[in-house]
């Protein structure tokens, strides 16, 4: 894998709303303050993070979707965040989005041969009909469908099929880059794996560069190469999967991955990942945003916001390196066995098997 930058984003920012009237002013909502990265050609880049904290809107952003407040975003070294008519429309072509729910983001009324086939109409206008049929044939073997799948109607296909039907149509264009909001997390647990290892066999197989976007973050952990770790708008922690998951150096970071079974909270468990409810985006905290909930917090953290320090592996907080083993007299000295025994609870809890949350920071007893 080459290191170069496909993608950066530089001090982007995005506030919404207007400030309301003097009759009821609202505060804008800061769903991204202040987002740096980079992602590599060729890279599984993930975004993870709780419901709320900006990584949709930071998606919108990188792929233009979203104009931002403030800030840059560059692809293959050019300026986007403004880009309009024909650059706009080669970006579209280079970068497609696949969206959450394969049930809504489906036309219902256009067969699946039209689906797939749309954006060779958009992208590839000279191409005749016979060659548009033989391209989404072979675009839907790529994702394990059938080319006679192309005549059928989205409602007869099961979730997991559909996303394929989404993933085909994201592919139609040839991009270089792909991003996946939450691209598995409607699906049966069953079929996320195999939704999972498409996209890492179409990244492979097509030297495409891929953003997930994921609250679980045991799928992260399986198809990524870096992770960035948002709270409330930023960045806190960034660095290769290994890094983020064997030595989490973020308070944050550290919490989610201590509450892996509930992260966000699924249909079975309504437990939250971290102590405490997240602020509002419209009224975030002082200096470091997380410090109303960090069992760490110093009177620093109040006032003066961290930058990420580090090289590879970066970290917003003042005291990480104060911190870095997790906080508990009975942690065993190796992070990633502990990490482990984590994901070997997490396993059984969407097995159904009957578990005991052991952390210390769980205090109810999930069954
Ligand atoms: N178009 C919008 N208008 C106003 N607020 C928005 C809009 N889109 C998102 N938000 C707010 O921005 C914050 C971040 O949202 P989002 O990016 O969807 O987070 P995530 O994807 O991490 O759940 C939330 O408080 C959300 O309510
Ligand atoms: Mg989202």
């Amino acid at each position: 894998m080459s290191h170069d930058v496909i993608l950066e984003a530089v001090d982007v920012v995005k506030h919404f709303g207007d400030g309301g009237n003097w009759l009821s002013p609202k505060p804008p909502v800061q769903a991204v303050d202040g987002v740096s990265l980079k992602i590599r050609r060729g890279e599984t880049f993930a975004i993870v993070g709780e419901s709320g904290c900006g990584k949709s809107t930071l998606a919108r952003l990188l792929m233009r979707l979203l104009e931002p407040t403030a800030g840059n975003v560059l692809f293959d070294g050019a300026e986007i965040s403004h880009a309009k008519g024909a650059k706009l429309k080669r970006l579209r072509r280079d970068m497609q989005f696949i969206f959450q729910d394969p049930f809504s983001s489906l036309n219902p009324r256009m067969s699946v041969g039209k689906l797939v086939g749309e954006p060779l109409e958009v992208h590839a206008p000279d191409m005749n009909a016979d060659d548009r049929r033989a391209k989404v044939a072979e675009l839907l073997r790529k994702v394990g469908l059938r080319p006679e799948h192309a005549g059928r109607y989205p409602h007869e296909f099961s979730g997991g099929q559909r996303q394929r039907i989404g993933i085909a149509r994201a592919l139609a264009s040839g991009p270089k880059l792909i991003i996946g909001d939450e691209p598995v997390s409607a699906l049966d647990v069953s079929v996320q794996a195999q939704v999972i290892n498409l996209l890492g066999d179409l990244r492979r197989d097509l030297g495409l560069t891929l953003v997930v976007i994921a609250h679980d973050l045991s799928v992260i952990r399986h198809m990524s190469d870096r992770v960035a770790v948002m709270y409330l708008g930023r960045i806190v922690e960034i660095g290769t999967a290994q890094q983020v998951f064997a030595t989490p150096r973020h308070p944050y970071t550290q919490a989610l991955l201590s509450a892996i079974p509930s992260m966000e909270g699924t249909s079975r468990d309504k437990k939250p990942a971290v102590q405490g409810e997240m602020p509002s985006p419209s009224d975030p905290p002082s200096g470091c945003r997380f410090h109303t909930r960090c069992p760490h917090v110093q009177p620093l953290c109040k006032s003066q916001s961290p930058k990420l320090h580090g090289q590879g592996h970066q970290v917003a907080c003042h005291f990480w390196q104060d911190i870095a083993m997790p906080p508990t007299e009975s942690a065993p000295p190796n992070r990633s066995d502990r990490a482990e025994a984590r994901f070997a609870l997490y396993r059984a809890a969407t097995t159904g098997g009957t578990v005991i949350h052991q952390d210390k920071k769980a205090t109810t007893e999930r069954t």
